[in-house]
């Protein structure tokens, strides 16, 4: 790992997982980084300053003022000091407190004023985790470019079992080695567009067709592709996600709609990834008033959609054009003749028969095939698969 002179500012706040604090810290220091520590005040309770002291070797800061002599601890030198703030564990109290913008500890008010690279390690309960307050939390922060390092599933200290359970120390040094790598702008000038999320077609004005996608996927590609200098227009059906930050957002809600959005922004572009969930049908005649229930059997006719990624594949010329496939049987053969029928330089398949793989969830596992052969990745966050999906497309443009 290769942190060396990198100055990290650890934040712990009240968590069983504190105690992890203490071999995180171990590693970030034996990576080579000045690690800081300021805990709130519940995290005292968890574990103490004095250890996390002597790992980081520098004193522990907790309060505004030091109420021996009233030196002032200031947090916009902390966060003007870091390179990145690190807050693990991260509980749903001090979640809830960033994104609403509240303020009252240190830690919180060096949150606000920090201008490096946030990234947290939630650890909580397994339901105050689902919580819907907590998860639009989590999205306010994603949606403002703070960092989620994924709890993992497992044994709790409630003794339930569930997803909530910080990340291993490993896995958050890992994250922030990674995100402190100079990421250079290696697509800058590059335009790409982003299809994603659930389109919607109407079947009256009250009802409609559609399917479970939840958009993490392209958001996360758009996102970073966007973070890599690309200018990304971003295509979007239904999805409850905010923009990623630097990304043209254009909402749409049927194919026929994401058809032009999508069809328009490629003939500006250098590449598209087809990402969304495109209905392959929509009903042939919606209504204009809500439909009124009968006795009988409903009878809706349905007519085929267009295939965006098809149109785009057929005039793409020398510009790179990316696919999915989410497939639940005979899935290389499947991949492989979307890839040829749509004219994609790759595909990305997805098995709903893998674990933690597909919709809605936050990890994904996926092989990206073309032409030459195949890649399969591990399971991995959705964020982390978006970088391999990015790294590929910066392969593919180099060999052009
Ligand atoms: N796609 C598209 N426009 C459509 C349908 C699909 O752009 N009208 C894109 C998707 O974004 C994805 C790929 O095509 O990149 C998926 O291929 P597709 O054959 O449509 O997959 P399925 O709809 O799952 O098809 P099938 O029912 O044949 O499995």
């Amino acid at each position: 790992m290769e942190l060396e002179g990198r100055r990290i500012l650890l934040g712990i706040t009240g968590s069983i997982a504190a105690y992890k604090a203490a071999p995180l810290c171990r590693l970030l220091k034996t990576a080579g980084a000045d690690v800081r520590v300021v805990m709130t005040p519940l995290a005292k309770q968890f574990i103490t300053p004095l250890t996390m002291a002597t790992l980081s070797k520098h004193p522990i800061l907790v309060e505004f003022f030091d109420p021996e002599n009233g030196a002032w601890n200031s947090h916009i030198s902390l966060g003007e000091w870091a390179d990145c703030l690190l807050i693990a564990p991260a509980t749903a109290n001090t979640l809830a407190k960033m994104a609403a913008g509240i303020a009252d500890n240190l830690l919180l008010t060096t949150y606000l004023s920090a201008r490096c690279p946030v990234a947290i390690a939630p650890a909580m309960d397994l339901d105050m985790y689902a919580h819907p307050a907590t998860q639009q939390n989590l999205r306010t922060l994603a949606g403002r470019g703070v960092h989620l390092i994924d709890p993992e599933e497992g044994e709790l200290a409630s003794g339930l079992t569930g997803k909530g359970r910080m990340a291993d120390p490993e896995r958050i040094a890992a994250f922030v080695e990674e995100l402190l790598r100079e990421k250079k702008k290696t697509l800058s000038g590059k335009r790409f567009v982003v299809t994603a999320g659930a389109t919607i077609e109407p079947i009256d004005p009250v009802r409609f067709i559609s399917n479970h996608s939840s958009g993490k996927m392209g958001y996360a590609i758009a996102g970073e592709l966007a973070r890599r200098g690309a200018e990304v227009t971003l295509v979007s059906g239904r999805t409850a996600l905010p923009a990623p930050l630097d990304v043209r957002r254009v909402d749409v809600l049927s194919a026929a709609e994401m058809y032009d959005a999508a069809t328009a922004a490629f003939d500006r572009a250098d590449g598209a990834v087809m990402c969304a969930a495109v209905a392959d049908y929509t009903p042939a005649e919606p209504a204009d008033r809500k439909l009124k229930k009968g006795d009988s059997d409903l009878r809706i006719v349905l007519r085929r959609t267009r295939d965006i990624a098809a149109a785009l594949g057929a005039r793409k010329g020398d510009r790179l054009l990316v696919g999915f496939a989410l497939e639940t049987d005979h899935e290389a053969d499947n991949a492989r003749a979307k890839l040829e029928k749509k004219n994609f330089d790759f595909i990305v398949l997805n098995s709903l028969r893998d674990a933690g793989a597909g919709f809605r969830g936050d990890t994904n596992k996926v092989s990206l095939i073309d032409r030459a052969g195949r890649t399969d990745l591990p399971l991995m966050s959705k964020t982390e698969v978006a970088a391999r999906i990015a790294d590929r497309i910066e392969e593919e443009l180099a060999a052009r």
